[in-house]
């Protein structure tokens, strides 16, 4: 007999007692392991919850998760903050001014909790940020608990709500990924999968749904918070987001959109799949990624897409996706956007300057004549596409005739809605190392400037629509608008058009949107919400249309 060296010899087999799963889902947490403090098992009885969403539709999905979570954990929705004995907030933390906004909520709360002492806040989102952790008491002091955005799935165990016959709720562990903290690779998939099946996912509209297809950001845009209270990307296993879209299909929802920061880089981190064989996308613009047999937006379009009705017309009829970062924006996606009939003729593609030095200092990756080139491309694929962006103004550095650029990109393109803000300076990002030295009072005139310029090209966009029959999906009763996000471009004009419309007897005035996003007033029934009712456009403004409905 060969006497083989200790190493080649073979073992028999043995049982597996421990059960799979990565060691950083298993191993107990140490001590001096700061989160065991912000466990407050002694909150026993069911609280009525009131959520205060801020920032983007991520945040407004992921509300609707925890609210759902709760909900199946027998807690109840307040109607108001003030009837609430848990209050949630989700916070942004994309701009200075969202993060003061909820610091200057903090005395409120302290009263609100004076004079209820059973009250809890909670606050999640992006402005819980590892590195920033010692900081959250002292700027948040109403907070008892908090939970980054990834930690957001233990919401329900973490207040010591979960019971034993509702596994609702999941205590996660966390890893380190390049330079943030975050959720073990796949948990915030897996709990989205476990809440979707479970049916704790309350959504807040009956007639447009949102759909997480990636978490995180891997772009490195150096003004950005994001990356650091997101982390890496994360996308959703494929055929977990497709049962997600045919379950809103078949629960008579309208309208689905693909979330996530950057839908475009979707799928290049799942395992490949013969079944994407045919995929071969090479990354357009950035960082060189194999993203070859791999599902990519492309094919969950056309997958979401080809979930028909008997009559094979598709089971969900407006399909969108948002954000789009240009660098990842295909040949092939722009063909499936062609050839997919519930994709919806809008896409929003942020540009941020006009520059290409100062495009070259914000991370972006591309130049103007690559976006150019991409958007040609997709206005020549899809014929009357309305295109909306972002801008930031001001950005460290920014000089007079480099913002003159960006004015000069706006007009050639000649976007259909510019969203714009000044640049803030965000703790933590690269940019910080920059001299933030355009002064406020420029930031603010350069961004007056840009609106002002936008404004009649918006009109112009709006007018191109007069006398047309357009498709539109209702979805408001016109009332008294409030918002709490911070949007910085809601200019005062913006409800004129909805002043405009006089409804009949019976009548109310509603609201919906085209499959180019843009919004439509007009008087009609109640009962028209969630319908897709044609519309006669006779006034177009700035930032909407009226018209009239067709029987
Ligand atoms: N992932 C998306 C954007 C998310 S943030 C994308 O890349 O398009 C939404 C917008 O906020 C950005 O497009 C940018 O215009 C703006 N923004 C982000 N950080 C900012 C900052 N520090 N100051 C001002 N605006 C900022
Ligand atoms: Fe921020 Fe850039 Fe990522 Fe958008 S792509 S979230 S702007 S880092
Ligand atoms: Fe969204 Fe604000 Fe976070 S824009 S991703 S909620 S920082």
């Amino acid at each position: 007999m060969i006497d083989r060296p200790p190493s080649a010899r073979r073992h028999l087999p043995m049982l597996e007692i421990e059960p799979p799963g990565s060691k950083a889902e298993r191993a107990a947490p140490t001590p001096d392991d700061r989160r065991l403090a912000q466990f407050r098992p002694e909150i026993r009885s069911l609280p009525c919850f009131y959520v205060w969403t801020l920032g983007c539709q991520m945040n407004r999905s992921d509300s609707e998760e925890m609210a759902g979570r709760l909900l199946a954990a027998g807690a109840t929705e307040a109607a108001t903050m003030e009837a609430a004995d848990l209050v949630v907030i989700n916070t942004c933390a994309i701009r200075e001014l969202a993060e003061t906004k909820v610091i200057g909520r903090q005395g409120y709360l302290q009263q609100l909790k004076a004079a209820n002492p059973s009250l809890r806040v909670v606050l999640t989102g992006c402005a819980v940020r590892e590195r920033d952790r010692d900081g959250l008491e002292r700027r948040f002091p109403a907070v008892d608990l908090f939970l980054r955005p990834d930690e957001e799935p233990e919401l329900v165990d973490r207040l010591g709500l979960a019971s034993a016959q509702a596994p609702v709720g999941v205590v996660g562990a966390t890893t380190m990924v390049g330079r943030t903290v975050v959720g073990v690779a796949d948990h915030l998939a897996a709990t989205r999968a476990a809440a979707v099946a479970g049916g704790a996912v309350q959504r807040s509209s009956a007639v447009s749904a949102w759909l997480p297809i990636i978490y995180g950001c891997d772009k490195t845009c150096t003004y950005c918070i994001v990356p650091f209270s997101r982390g890496p990307e994360r996308s959703r296993p494929f055929d977990e987001i497709v049962e997600e879209a045919r379950a809103i299909a078949a629960a008579g929802f309208r309208e689905v959109t693909l979330l996530g920061q950057n839908v475009n880089s979707y799928g290049h981190d799942l395992p490949p799949d013969p079944r994407f064989g045919h995929v071969a996308t090479e990354r357009w613009a950035g960082r060189q990624l194999d993203l070859g047999s791999r599902p990519d937006l492309a094919e969950l379009i056309r997958a979401v897409d080809g979930i028909r009705t008997a009559d094979s017309a598709p089971a969900i009829p407006r399909l969108r996706f948002i954000t789009s970062h240009p660098w990842d924006l295909s040949d092939r996606l722009i063909e499936a956007m062609a050839a997919c009939p519930s994709l919806c003729e809008s896409l929003h593609l942020p540009v941020q300057s006009g520059d290409d030095d100062v495009l070259r200092r914000l991370g972006r990756q591309y130049t103007t004549e690559h976006y150019l080139e991409r958007l040609a491309r997709i206005r020549e694929a899809v014929p009357d596409i309305t295109i909306s962006t972002d801008v930031i103004v001001g950005f460290c550095g920014e000089t007079e005739a480099q913002f003159e650029r960006t004015l000069g990109f706006l007009e050639t393109v000649r976007y259909d809605q510019v969203f714009a803000a000044a640049y803030s300076e965000r703790p933590g990002t690269p940019a910080t190392r920059l001299p933030d030295d355009v002064p406020a009072a420029d930031k603010r005139r350069r961004l007056n400037a840009l609106l002002a310029l936008q404004e009649p090209i918006g009109l112009e966009r709006n007018r191109a629509w007069l006398g047309r029959d357009v498709e539109v999906l209702v979805d408001t009763i016109a009332r008294a608008r409030a918002h709490d996000h911070d949007e910085p471009d809601t200019p005062a004009g913006e409800g004129s058009e909805q002043r405009g419309v006089r409804p009949g007897p019976g009548q109310v005035g509603l609201s919906g949107r085209t499959r180019g996003n843009k919004l439509v007033h007009f008087a009609g029934e109640r009962d028209w919400i969630g319908r897709l009712v044609t519309i006669r456009v006779d006034h177009a403004g700035p930032y909407a249309l009226r018209g009239q409905p067709l029987t």
